[in-house]
Parts: C-alpha cells; sequence; structure tokens
C-alpha cells in the first residue's frame, strides 16, 4: 500500500494571501500543494499560472503539483516545468491525439507528469499511456470549480485504475480530484486512491491541520 498523500487545492485559497496560505499547508501537515490552472476556455473559470508556480516555488518545499486545465498544454509544459513544478497533469480531453507526445514532451522536461480524466470519460480512453505516467488523475468533479459533490462513479475508474497499475507492477500514484471530504475519504482511499485533492474541505476548516491530519488517517 502506498503512502497517502493529501494535496490541498490553493484554488480554494484566499489568491490576496497566496503566500500566507501556502505556508499554512506546509505548517499543518499538507504533503503537497495541488496547483488549479484554468484557461477560461478549456474550463468555464480562470485561475492562474506560470508566475504563480514561479513565486510559490520560493516559498514552499512542498512538491507542486500541477493540474493544467487548459487547451494546448504543450505550449506550456516547459514554462511551468522551468517554474518549479514537480509534477505536471493534463487532460485526454485537452489532447485526444497527442496525449503520449504531451506526456514525453513533460518527462523530457525533467519533471512527473501524469494523464487525468473528466468523470464522463472512461479509464479505457487512457488505458495505453498509463505505464508512461508517474501519476493518474481521476477528476471526481466536472473540472472548473471547487466545492461541488462528490461524484461516486469515480470510484470504480479508481478500481480500474489501480488493477491496471498493479498488473503493470509499475510505481504510479494514483489521485482523486474533487468533493473529497472527511466522510466520503475512506472509501476513496480503499477504491485505490493514494494522492487525495482536497480543496474547500480543507480551507474552510477552522483547524486546516487537524482537517489534514483526519484525511490523512480516516
Ligand atoms: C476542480 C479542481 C479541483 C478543486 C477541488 O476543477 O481541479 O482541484 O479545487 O476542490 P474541492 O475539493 O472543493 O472539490
Ligand atoms: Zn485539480
Amino acid at each position: 500500500m502506498k503512502n497517502i498523500q493529501i494535496a490541498p487545492s490553493i484554488l480554494s485559497a484566499d489568491f490576496a494571501k497566496m503566500g500566507d496560505e501556502v505556508r499554512s499547508l506546509e505548517q499543518n501537515g499538507a504533503d503537497v500543494v495541488h496547483v488549479d490552472v484554468m484557461d477560461g476556455v478549456f474550463v468555464n473559470n480562470i485561475t492562474f499560472g506560470i508566475k504563480m508556480v514561479e513565486d510559490i516555488r520560493k516559498i514552499t518545499t512542498l512538491p507542486l503539483d500541477c493540474h493544467l486545465m487548459i487547451v494546448h498544454p504543450e505550449k506550456y509544459v516547459e514554462r511551468f516545468a522551468k517554474a518549479g513544478a514537480d509534477i505536471i497533469t493534463v487532460h485526454y480531453e485537452a489532447c485526444q491525439d497527442n496525449l503520449k507526445e504531451v506526456l514525453a514532451l513533460i518527462k523530457s522536461t525533467g519533471v512527473k507528469c501524469g494523464a487525468v480524466i473528466n468523470p464522463d470519460t472512461p479509464v479505457e480512453k487512457i488505458a495505453d499511456v498509463i505505464p508512461m505516467c508517474d501519476m493518474v488523475l481521476i477528476m471526481s468533479v466536472f473540472p472548473g470549480f471547487g466545492g461541488q459533490k462528490f461524484i461516486v462513479g469515480a470510484l470504480d475508474k479508481l478500481r480500474e485504475v489501480k488493477a491496471i497499475v498493479q498488473k503493470l507492477g509499475k510505481d504510479i500514484d494514483i489521485e482523486i480530484d474533487g468533493g473529497v471530504t472527511a466522510d466520503n475519504v475512506a472509501e476513496i482511499k480503499a477504491a485505490g486512491a493514494n494522492v487525495i485533492v482536497a480543496g474547500s474541505t480543507v480551507f474552510k476548516a477552522q483547524d486546516r491541520a487537524e482537517i489534514i491530519k483526519r484525511l490523512k488517517n480516516a
């Protein structure tokens, strides 16, 4: 069983206090910082980009997990890598024809790579690229916004990915993103996820250390 990593999403942070928010994640036991990059085209929302990664990189040693919800991610992966990303994940839906090439490009920059699928995309669409991934990200909400409800169908997808990863015998992380709470996290881990993204659950909590611990140990 792989170590459980809690990856709070700074999408739910106060953007006007981003430095303090990231420091607080580090001090309160987060393992990873999940960075939701949105372009207003691939998803119906706009967040931040390369400079945010560059500036956060200076104030934390936590790994930066950059989830690119953008069209043509191949145009930007080198700059995200240079800015300090530790892992870059790209959507199957944004690179249906060149997912393999984009993942290889990410790897060539020296950072880890991952493929992401939306709730309405079956695992089989990325089955052929899983062997080249360091991580597979299963979306349990439609991307764009924090605070949505967990889509239960993601659990079967986690089991499916876990079976593929086990068969490959490779060290591949399985990440879940969207609607994770203290109430559903145990089931999510049991289904196979070991990297747990949590946005609103962490940022809305009174006590961040306590909620991160609960998510980790549930
Ligand atoms: C959704 C983002 C998620 C989001 C999760 O597009 O990819 O990372 O921040 O937020 P919660 O945990 O609030 O669902
Ligand atoms: Zn995300």
